[in-house]
């Protein structure tokens, strides 16, 4: 099983070969959107692979022009549903886009108000209850 780590959060999923880098997001709840449904038809999968890229399939012509229209590409610029994993042993770090994680809060108003409650101060002594 190769090993993928997101950050900034950490999260990790062990998946086969096979697996793209956002079923491995489905896998351990990281923070990845997806919102055309892995048909390379938005960005929103956006992911900058920091370890591990000679363990995904090559990018092709298709997600190149994808890429292209992300905000902020880089050069270990990926999308998630379309980077296959073809290194069952491999361990490949890959850090969410800001977009990508703002199109998965969008995505899961759920989790957004789950993270929202973690900021919050706790309440002080004696205040009313939220
Ligand atoms: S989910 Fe839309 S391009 Fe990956």
């Amino acid at each position: 099983m190769a090993k993928v780590r997101f950050l900034p959060e950490g999260l990790e999923a062990e998946v086969p070969a096979g697996s793209t880098l956002l079923d491995a997001a489905d896998a351990c709840g990281a923070f990845v959107g997806s919102a055309c449904g892995r048909k390379c038809a938005c960005s929103t999968c956006h992911l900058y692979v920091r370890e591990g890229a000679r363990a995904l399939s090559e990018k092709d012509d298709r997600e190149e022009d994808r890429l292209d229209m992300a905000f902020d590409p880089r050069p270990g610029s990926r999308l998630g549903c379309q980077a296959i994993i073809e290194d069952g042993e491999a361990l490949v770090v890959v850090e969410i886009t800001r977009e990508s994680r703002q199109a998965f809060l969008d995505e899961h108003p759920a989790e957004r108000k789950k993270l929202e409650k973690q900021s919050e101060p706790p309440p002080s002594p004696g205040s009313p209850p939220a």
